[in-house]
């Protein structure tokens, strides 16, 4: 009886993530407490120029979560609410770090509401550790030969010493 009641709780979790950060795999599995199914959706941000194309980036996060059966990973070039009305889910998942994330949080979130009511934007605090880790910083880094291994997977960590030609004995 209850099994027949059971709406699977299905979030989508967007971003450029050029390239996906300890950060983002924080949110995420923390999310995983909340919500039965995650979505990591590469969506397209038209402020970006990106380093990783989106298979890249759909490869990376495949392999990190391949062990998760509760994680789907797609990307999507249209708006992301019109994403959500086609995969079923109705939140949308996003960290939140420093005071600096958050007005751009709000003009999105709101924005998105304002297309459909439908639709709520739930935020998790990024982890203290993470706090100060952007995609954006890390790729600055990791260009200039510096060390970023701390703060992306394994993998992550390898493409972007390939990206850059750095030798192994680096990172
Ligand atoms: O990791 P980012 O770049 O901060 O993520 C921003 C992203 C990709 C979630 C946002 O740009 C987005 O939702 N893009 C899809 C197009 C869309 O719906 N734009 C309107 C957002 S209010």
């Amino acid at each position: 009886m209850m099994q027949e009641n059971f709406v699977k709780r299905i979030a989508v979790y967007p971003g450029s993530f050029d390239p996906i950060t300890n950060g983002h795999v924080d949110i995420i599995k923390r999310g995983l407490r909340m919500f039965d199914e995650i979505i990591i959706l590469i969506a397209y941000n038209p402020s970006k120029v990106y380093l990783f194309s989106i298979e890249e980036r759909m490869e990376m996060i495949r392999d990190i979560f391949k062990d998760y059966k509760e994680i789907r990973v797609d990307c999507y070039s249209g708006l992301l609410v019109d994403y959500l009305k086609i995969s079923g889910a109705n939140i949308i998942l996003r960290g939140m770090r420093a005071l600096s994330d958050f007005e751009y949080e709000f003009q999105m979130a709101l924005m998105n509401r304002r297309q459909t009511k439908q639709i709520e934007t739930v935020f998790l605090m990024s982890g203290f550790k993470w706090f100060y880790t952007s995609s954006k910083l890390i790729k600055e880094v990791a260009s200039l030969g510096g060390t970023v291994k701390a703060l992306v997977p394994d993998n992550v960590n390898q493409k972007l010493m390939d990206k850059f030609n750095i030798g192994n004995n680096r990172g």
